[in-house]
């Protein structure tokens, strides 16, 4: 077996320099777990860190392009050599592209979305899967209300709902192994994303990330049910979590 066993549990949040994920992870070090973080902005990850160490926590910083599918691989092999196993993969960053109707997406933007929100979820699902194993760990995805479809949200709204597919397909296959996956709806929460989405909104209406992290580590402390869960927040950041989906 490679590596040595971590002295906490280990936690990969994609996404970690700002928003959602970055609240994430900082909430996941807050609970006890070794944070490794990753997205492109280096110096973001970094303030990340600070934040998770100035509340007695621990991270590695992993700066990583995700449409750069091999370096996953690469990560995943790096992570294996230092440490045995995976408790905890979030699947977060994503991209929005442009909000517009479906018959005037530029096809490389299309595929943009594509690359990021679907195939490199995949690929971190599959780069990471014996390490997942070996901890009989847990999967989280954030999704969106738009997975079904909606107007002018069209690559973004049909990644999301491939990326439920694979996600709840993971959960399927790994329940005999004691592998679980919650799939997130954060609702809007005030970040970049969002803004990008709705430039004009003053976002002091919506939730913090804060609060989308805090609820979603309660629910993992509250223990998931075998398989997929889906959690939803409300406008007010209440949480509904609706049981297997599979
Ligand atoms: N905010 C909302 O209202 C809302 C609602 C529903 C669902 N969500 C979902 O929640 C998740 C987090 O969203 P957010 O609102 O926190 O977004 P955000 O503030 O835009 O953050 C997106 C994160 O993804 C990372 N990222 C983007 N492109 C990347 C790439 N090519 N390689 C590696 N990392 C990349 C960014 O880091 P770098 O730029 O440093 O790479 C950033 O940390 C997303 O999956 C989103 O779809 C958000």
């Amino acid at each position: 077996m490679s590596g040595e066993a971590a002295p906490r549990p280990l936690a990969l949040v994609t996404g970690a320099s700002r928003g959602i994920g970055a609240a994430l992870a900082v909430a996941l070090a807050g609970a006890g777990h070794h944070l490794l973080l990753t997205g492109r902005d280096e110096k973001a990850l970094v303030a990340t860190e600070d934040r998770i160490h100035a509340g007695g926590g621990t991270a590695t910083i992993a700066p990583l392009d995700l449409r750069k599918l091999d370096d996953i691989d690469r990560l995943a092999a790096a992570t294996a050599a230092r440490w045995d196993r995976l408790d905890l993969l979030v699947l977060n960053a994503a991209m929005l592209g442009t909000l517009s109707p479906l018959g005037h997406v530029a096809p490389r933007e299309f595929e943009e979305v594509m690359l990021l929100n679907v195939t490199a979820q995949w690929r971190l699902i599959r780069a990471f899967d014996p390490m997942l194993r070996r901890a009989r760990g847990t999967v989280i995805g954030m999704t969106s209300s738009v997975a079904p479809g909606r107007a002018y949200w069209g690559p973004y709204a049909a990644s999301k709902a491939a990326l439920e597919s694979l996600l709840r397909t993971y959960a399927d296959e790994m329940a005999a192994l004691g592998i679980r996956v919650l799939v997130v709806d954060p609702g809007g929460t005030a970040t970049r994303m969002r803004r990008q989405a709705y430039p004009g909104e003053d976002q002091a209406t919506l939730k913090a990330p804060e609060l989308v992290a805090r609820r979603i580590v309660e629910q993992l402390a509250a223990g998931l049910a075998k398989g997929a869960s889906r959690l939803e927040l409300d406008r007010a950041g209440e949480p509904r979590v609706t049981a297997a989906m599979a």
